[in-house]
């Protein structure tokens, strides 16, 4: 408030009408203002005795004022007048019904307060605000005020709008202001109001955990107070994690993931609902693969079950494939291909189904039991070497005139039976044999199938 002390200075001599050589009247020295607002003007001045007075306006209309006989003082309040406004007025000094003096002098209300002040643009030390000028007029100054300083903003220019901007500001931080509207050296009453600065930024996001269908994400906490985290997925989703008092690392774990796809995140710290730039990374989550992969002979030959574990995570079946055969899709740990050959190398993928995403291929090279086509191949070895020996057998029974026959059809039973069990059990199942055809599988004989354990 300005001081109400304020003297107005006659800035010329008052007029005099020496109407009267009797009387002397005294001038009148000066009119301050005791009082100011928007709409009220309180004007006062020394008596003089016996005088009274009549104070003229601007426009034309006089009031003739009571003046008490207490005091030394007349005081008269002008009411119903516009802010910001500077009238003129014109006092005069009467003496038994004649204007002695007349004393010119202008008084201004005070300025009106600007109705709003919106923040226009934000950073981590700075502030831009902007306000509606008051009436839309340029005559009017504004001191905005901080905790700290005062600085004025003249508007001699532009449009219906001001804007100021306020510097060297901390981050994250909350700050007063008072914005006061200036007209003929006199204040405004002053629009209070408050404003924060952009929060800094997280420094760097680690993501510690992969998961299929989850990413585990670390940070160190903004130092900064009252400080809240928004994360931002891709898709626009986003979650709200309040910090944790006194805990200067941050986890979150963001769930509900598809594995081996690329996610991009936007951490944004928080303060009084005004977020930082934002820090951008981009992780991907584990590709589950089908693990445990083996494969189980079935005895014959002629079928092969494939075995794997159970995948952990999100998964909603697996698609099993057999190199020219239709992929199948199931959502057990075994499956049986049956009408295979024996001693045959069949290729066998599998990848994992979640929804519609699928995993990268896991995949194995089984063979298929070759003990039937060993043995059909030592029979037939055997058999040969029978023959030759019969052969030969016979070529010395010729040479010695002789004939045996009743021994040939034990030698061959016996001669089959014992190399063949010695034949099957060192057969190494990882050395693939060329596939063969088998056209002696009924001779296969009946073995335990030392792979089949549960
Ligand atoms: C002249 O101004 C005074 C003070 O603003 C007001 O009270 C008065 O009504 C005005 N008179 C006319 C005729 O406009
Ligand atoms: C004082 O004001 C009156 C009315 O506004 C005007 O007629 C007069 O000329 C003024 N006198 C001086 C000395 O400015
Ligand atoms: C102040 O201005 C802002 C932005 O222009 C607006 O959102 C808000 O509602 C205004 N407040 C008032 C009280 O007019
Ligand atoms: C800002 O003003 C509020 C009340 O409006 C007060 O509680 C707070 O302490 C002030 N802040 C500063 C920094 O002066
Ligand atoms: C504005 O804030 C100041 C202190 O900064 C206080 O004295 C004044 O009363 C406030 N004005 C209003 C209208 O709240
Ligand atoms: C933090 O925020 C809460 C609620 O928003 C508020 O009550 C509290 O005063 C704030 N503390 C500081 C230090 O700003
Ligand atoms: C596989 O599907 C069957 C029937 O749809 C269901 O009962 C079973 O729980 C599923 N198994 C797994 C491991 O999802």
């Amino acid at each position: 408030m300005r001081s109400v002390d304020l003297l107005l200075i006659c800035c010329s001599v008052a007029s005099l009408w020496r109407r009267s050589s009797l009387a002397s009247p005294p001038k009148i020295l000066g009119v301050a203002v005791k009082a100011r607002s928007e709409t009220l003007l309180t004007l006062e001045w020394s008596k003089a005795k016996d005088f009274s007075y009549i104070l003229g306006y601007g426009n034309g209309t006089e009031t003739p004022l009571t003046v008490s006989a207490e005091g030394s003082v007349v005081r008269y309040t002008v009411s119903s007048l516009s802010p910001g406004t500077k009238y003129s007025f014109v006092l005069y000094a009467v003496f038994k019904g004649v204007r002695q003096s007349a004393f010119n002098f202008t008084a201004v209300t005070s300025p009106s307060n600007v109705a709003n002040v919106s923040v226009k643009a934000r950073s981590e030390t700075a502030i831009t605000f902007e306000w509606r000028k008051v009436n839309s007029n340029n005559a009017f100054l504004y001191v905005l005020k901080s905790d700290r300083s005062e600085s004025y903003t003249p508007m001699y220019w532009g449009g219906a709008t001001a804007t100021h901007t306020v510097t060297s500001l901390s981050p994250g931080n909350k700050y007063n202001f008072t914005l006061y509207t200036l007209f003929g050296g006199e204040r405004s009453s002053g629009y209070n109001f408050s404003a924060v600065t952009m929060p800094p930024n997280v420094a760097k996001v680690h993501v510690m955990q992969q998961h299929a269908d989850a990413l585990e994400l670390s940070w160190e906490e903004v130092k900064s107070r009252n400080i809240s985290y928004i994360l931002r997925h891709s898709s626009k989703y986003e979650t709200t994690i309040p910090a944790l008092e006194m805990d200067s690392v941050m986890t979150h774990t963001v769930s509900s993931l598809s594995p081996g796809t690329r996610y991009i995140f936007t951490l944004y710290t928080v303060y009084e609902g005004v977020r930082s730039r934002g820090l951008t990374f981009t992780s991907i989550t584990a590709s589950v693969t089908v693990t445990g992969l083996r494969c189980e002979r079935i005895s014959g030959g002629h079928a092969l079950v494939v075995i794997w574990d159970a995948p952990s995570g999100q998964w909603t079946g697996v698609e099993v494939q057999m190199n020219g055969r239709n992929s199948r899709y199931l959502n057990g740990t075994r499956l049986k291909f049956d009408d295979l050959h024996p001693a045959f190398w069949y290729d066998v993928t599998l990848k994992l189904v979640s929804g519609t995403v699928r995993s990268v291929p896991a995949t194995i090279r089984c063979q298929t039991d070759p003990r039937g086509v060993i043995a059909g191949v030592v029979l037939v070895l055997l058999f040969l070497l029978f023959f030759i020996c019969l052969g030969l057998v016979n070529h010395r029974r010729k040479t010695h005139s002789r004939s045996d026959q009743t021994s040939s059809g034990r030698a061959e039973e016996g001669a089959i039976d014992a190399p063949a069990r010695v034949k099957a059990q060192s057969s190494d199942p990882e050395k693939p044999p060329e596939p063969r055809v088998n056209k002696k599988r009924k001779e296969q004989p009946v073995y335990v199938n030392p792979y089949a354990t549960p």
